[in-house]
């Protein structure tokens, strides 16, 4: 894993696209829908502690150090939509009429957002002198790496399908 944090976080990046680009090749197939399940639940997941890295760590230190408060005040707005169309993923199923087109979403929603922080907000942040980024990097990677830990602790429950008519 890079130790720098413009470096680490573009890796992320790049994990999801690929996920997302999985996730074309099954959706449309009905007779996929566990993997279907398990591959949404992953991107879920990883979107999530990305998210928090980012805003518990990442976007105070590029507050502090540009001068730019409305891409990042845009980019806490940005997630937050995301992580409501995760909430209602999560909530439902892959045979669910919409669980391909809620899918699709949140991927151009992603899209956008990374867009944005790869082509604006991290290139600002590269150039800033208050940013150091081996710093950030380095407090990046110990925080994934501890949620990643706590989400293992109870990823047997959370990954467990939901029966059948329940929750209708
Ligand atoms: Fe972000
Ligand atoms: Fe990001």
């Amino acid at each position: 894993m890079p130790s720098n944090a413009i470096e680490m976080l573009t890796d992320d990046h790049h994990q999801v696209k690929a996920m997302f680009e999985e996730y074309e090749d099954l959706s449309g197939d009905d007779s996929r829908d566990d993997e279907k399940l398990t591959l949404v639940q992953q991107i879920c997941h990883e979107l999530t502690v990305h998210a928090q890295i980012e805003e518990e760590l990442f976007y105070p230190a590029a507050r502090k150090a540009l001068d730019d408060e409305d891409l990042i005040d845009e980019a806490v707005v940005e997630h937050a939509g995301i992580k409501d169309l995760i909430e209602e993923l999560k909530a439902m199923e892959p045979s669910d009429d919409m669980f391909d087109a809620k899918v699709t979403v949140l991927k151009e929603y992603v899209e956008h957002h990374v867009k944005e922080e790869e082509e604006e907000l991290f290139p600002k942040a590269k150039k800033a002198s208050d940013f150091d980024e081996d710093d950030i990097g380095a407090q990046l990677a110990d925080r994934k790496e501890e949620l990643m830990a706590m989400a293992g602790a109870g990823a047997r429950k959370a990954s467990e399908p939901p029966r059948p008519g329940a929750n209708r």
